[in-house]
């Protein structure tokens, strides 16, 4: 498509590609000199930038200081070793309503089987909109400093965090164990990011949208010299390895923190109720804007140390803590197109394109429109002016018109009918058992859709799931188009194919050696690779990360998990009853599985990805412990744990839990009330026991 020459722009329009190119270019030099992957030819660069400078020439407004074109110098073009945090940093679920904290508080309670009377202790503190990172001290001193990454490795920016006037290098006092790991945010206050902003405009210099992004750039800078420069601060909030334990309390362990010489924030208290939990919220609320820097909502964390590890984790957070966020911001805008997206499993999302808005300090194009018959619900045109929101880090999204702006002669938004990739039909599948229409319109092209194949690729290299350093998404799209990568097992052909190709990698544009060398290192690497990452890496529809986890534990192998799942195609076959009987997998789920395993397709590719992929049986939590891959299962009442916390730690240590009683059956705990399912382990002769029983294996030793 040739572009619209740039003296028929209109302002907007200029403004608006503008912004884009801007993005477009940014990305491409990031890609150049920092990760040493560029994925497009240096004539296609030269193109935007030459775009680019054209309407900047045409409409001199938008070139203010932060434009590309008169930013000097390049990025760094090493990287930072990585680091394995001895415990993983995981993240915080979120929570918005006063409901939902009351909901919180009651589900803790219930969880632990607390009775009316048991007191609960809860901390409120702010959420510090900054960057998390771990510190390691070794027998008091600061060995390490590592960023979060993907929440197992990350960047070793210990350099950088030496620089950081408020992080001492040294923590002082005669209980500070051994070995402590502090965990918290690096964060940059108000005043100081002004300051900095004024700094790199007089230099010219590329000013930083809010100052999240100022302390994110700041600690990743290559010449711990620009990091010193940088007004960096720190609270610590968390920990990760500890030696010995310096408190019982989360209240405690943040004391102690703070008399180890650590900043840590002072708005931290301890609550005894969902209302005292709200109250400080809304203390917490009313001082965001005189507090100096930037916070994005509250933390609860159950005080009692002893609570937190009987809580446990689900998947990536702890059940123990949770995010009170603040309100979305909001923003008004034009929408400028609709744009359809179609995943890998056909999914058609509609993504507006909105003429550049800033909404809470970030610049929003791309919004999400959710699905057709919320476009249709709220009767949203291309032209009108829309409501924006953004919170947090989730995908802004369209509010509504503003129907007073609406323009004359703006028409109702006609969903395709058919894939934009592929021209197939899209439908929308019916539910066999409600009878309704699901929300979702899908491309019926499964395995001739070029957008479908190229999603299911990029999911397959994600970072949650095979996490292929430089094969990111714009490599692999560039791949695609090519032809090099068609399905998963080429990418690991690639280097035997490249070796006999004519025109190798290497030598071409913008591939140097080391990045394609480094390409090469990368794949080779994920050879091998956990079992649960693997089923996730596979795209199965609804198989994300618990389910990947859960069908990994069960079958312990990829050759079981196949065997079953082959078998399950009848819905009243034993496999399938054997998938559905999982705990945490159901209908929908087994039937998705069996349904990816019966696709010939599916078949043909594993079968060639298994020749190059060996997926390595999960790691047993704790495979010391007697529990550990055994199936339990539990009936009639507990009286000293709940059912859902039997159920955790159960998994927590390597077990599965089934609902009903088979053959497979290890042991099941039988409580007072046991009716079938006793009077079936005993008939199958399979283990019973006693809650106490049952609490003896499981202890710790
Ligand atoms: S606690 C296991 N406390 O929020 C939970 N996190 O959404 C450990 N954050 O990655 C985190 N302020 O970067 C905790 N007072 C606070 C926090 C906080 C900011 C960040 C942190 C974390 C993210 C989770």
């Amino acid at each position: 498509m040739t572009p619209m020459p740039v003296e028929r722009l209109s302002a907007a329009e200029a403004s608006a590609e503008h912004a884009r190119l801007g993005n477009e270019i940014a990305e491409h030099d990031k890609r150049y000199f920092r990760d040493d992957a560029p994925t497009i030819s240096d004539a296609d660069y030269d193109a935007l930038r030459r775009r680019y400078e054209a309407i900047e020439a045409a409409f001199p407004e938008l070139q203010t200081v932060d434009s590309l074109t008169r930013r000097v110098g390049s990025a760094p073009a090493e990287k930072f070793a990585k680091v394995r945090h001895s415990v993983p940093m995981l993240s915080l679920g979120n929570i918005f309503t006063d409901e939902e904290v009351v909901e919180f508080f009651a589900r803790v309670r219930r969880f632990l089987g607390l009775g009316e009377a048991s007191p609960l202790g809860v901390t409120a503190e702010p959420k510090i909109d900054g960057l998390s990172c771990s510190l390691r001290y070794e027998r008091g001193r600061l060995v390490t400093a590592a960023t979060r990454g993907d929440g197992f490795e990350g960047e070793d920016v210990t350099s950088n965090v030496r620089t950081i006037r408020e992080v001492p290098a040294r923590l002082h006092g005669s209980d500070v164990p051994a070995i402590c790991e502090v965990r918290g945010e690096v964060y940059m206050g108000h005043a100081d990011f002004a300051v900095l902003n004024e700094h790199q405009k007089d230099a010219g210099e590329r000013l930083f949208a809010n100052p999240r992004n100022a302390a994110a750039g700041s600690l990743r800078q290559l010449d711990p010299a620009v990091t010193r420069s940088r007004p960096l601060r720190f609270f610590a909030y968390a920990w990760g390895e500890m030696s010995a334990l310096p408190a019982k309390t989360q209240m405690g362990m943040i004391e102690a923190f703070k008399r180890f010489g650590l900043p840590t924030n002072p708005l931290m208290v301890l609550c005894r109720s969902a209302d005292e939990m709200l109250k400080h919220y809304r203390t917490i609320e009313a001082q965001r804007a005189t507090l100096g820097y930037d916070i994005d909502g509250v933390v609860y964390k159950v005080d009692e140390l002893a609570l937190q590890n009987r809580l446990g984790f689900v998947s990536r957070s702890p059940r123990w803590a949770t995010a009170h966020k603040f309100p979305a911001e909001k923003a008004a805008t034009r929408l400028l197109d609709i744009e359809i997206q179609v995943g890998r499993t056909g999914a058609m999302t509609p993504v507006a394109k909105l003429e550049p808005v800033t909404v809470g300090g970030v610049v929003v194009a791309n919004a999400t429109l959710h699905n057709e018959d919320e476009i249709a619900r709220k009767d949203i045109r291309i032209g009108d002016t829309v409501r924006v929101q953004r919170a947090g880090d989730v995908i802004p999204q369209v509010l509504g018109p503003v129907i007073e702006l609406r323009l004359p002669g703006a028409k109702p938004y006609i969903f395709p009918q058919v894939c934009p990739a592929c021209g197939s039909a899209a439908i929308r599948e019916i539910d066999t058992k409600t009878g309704e229409a699901d929300v979702v319109r899908r491309c019926t092209g499964a395995l001739i859709c070029p957008a479908q194949a190229m999603e299911r690729l990029r999911h397959f290299v994600s970072r949650r799931a095979m996490d292929i350093d430089g094969l990111g998404e714009k490599q692999i799209q560039e791949f695609f188009a090519e032809g090099l990568i068609k399905t998963a097992a080429d990418i690991f052909t690639l280097e035997e194919r490249d070796r006999a190709a004519a025109t190798k990698l290497k030598d071409r544009e913008r591939h140097g050696e080391t990045s394609v060398k480094n390409l090469f290192a990368a794949i080779n690497a994920r050879r091998r690779i956990a079992l649960d990452r693997f089923v996730f890496a596979l795209g199965i529809r609804h198989v994300g990360e618990t389910n990947a986890r859960r069908l990994a534990r069960h079958f312990g192998s990829f050759e079981a998990l196949r065997e079953t799942a082959r078998a399950a195609g009848e819905a009243a076959s034993e496999a399938r009853a054997e998938l559905n009987n999982i705990e945490g997998i159901g209908d929908v789920v087994a039937e998705a599985v069996a349904d990816f395993f019966a696709e010939e397709h599916n078949e043909e590719v594993l079968d060639r990805l298994l020749a190059q992929v060996t997926p390595q049986p999960l790691e047993a939590v704790a495979s010391r412990s007697p529990v550990s891959g055994k199936t339990v299962v539990f009936t009639g009442s507990l009286e000293k744990m709940t059912r859902d916390e039997a159920k955790a730690r159960a998994e927590q240590l390597g077990a599965k839990v089934a609902a009903s009683v088979s053959k497979k059956t290890d042991f099941v705990v039988a409580g007072p009330g046991a009716g079938s399912k006793l009077d079936k382990a005993r008939e199958l002769g399979v283990r019973l026991l006693s809650e106490d029983e049952w609490l003896a294996m499981v202890a710790e030793k």
